[in-house]
């Protein structure tokens, strides 16, 4: 598999002029959805957080072309992800969260393609920040990203077919 690099890039930079209200769209989507994850913020900065957040998805999008650099980052990011009680089963409500904003903030944009290009990116970064977290294959990582909307769902029946994250890809395959 491999990512579509251009789409991910054009999709990015026409969210980039709201990112400080994408990213608090993001938090705000994933604690209605899944009020649980909530209390592993309780002593965080919010302000500050959607900061990180969007600075992690920059660095993402900026290195998409250069995955050799991107792999050791992630791996650290997600083994420090472990003190902060971010357990393998809370990525799937991350990552529908954060499709469904950018579903929001693409609005007509929100092309399938474009939704497949993010839902690849998201499956690649998690496997990336799971493996840094010692969660090797073949552990997966349950995600409702299909189920986040219906008018997605409507349009993309294929997508109710992917229940599970399988982390079964070598993390270098997916992001080369
Ligand atoms: C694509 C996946 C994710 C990305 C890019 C991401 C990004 C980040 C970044 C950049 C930080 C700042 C601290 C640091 O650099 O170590 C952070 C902190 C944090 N993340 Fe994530 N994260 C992701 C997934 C998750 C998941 C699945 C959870 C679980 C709910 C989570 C919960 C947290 C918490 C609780 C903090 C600490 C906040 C604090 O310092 O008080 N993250 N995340």
């Amino acid at each position: 598999m491999s990512l579509n690099v251009e789409l991910l890039e054009q999709s990015f930079d026409k969210v980039k002029p709201r990112a400080n209200e994408f990213a608090a769209s993001f938090y705000e989507n994933l604690f209605k959805a899944h009020p649980e994850v909530k209390p592993l913020f309780a002593k965080t900065d919010m302000g500050n957080q959607e900061k990180k957040l969007l600075n992690s998805l920059v660095l993402v999008v900026e290195n998409l072309r250069n995955p050799e650099a991107l792999g050791p980052v992630l791996n650290a990011l997600g083994g420090r992800h472990v003190s902060y009680g971010a357990i393998p089963k809370y990525y799937g409500p991350v990552g529908e969260a954060l499709l469904l904003t950018f579903e929001q903030y693409l609005a007509e944009d929100w092309t399938p393609e474009v939704k497949k290009a993010w839902l690849n990116a998201y499956k690649a970064i998690a496997t990336l920040m799971l493996k840094g977290a010692g969660v090797d294959a073949p552990t997966k990582v349950k995600s409702e990203i299909a189920a986040n909307s219906k008018q997605q769902a409507a349009t993309q029946p294929i997508e109710q077919k992917i229940e599970e994250i399988p982390q079964v890809e070598p993390a270098e395959q997916i992001l080369t």
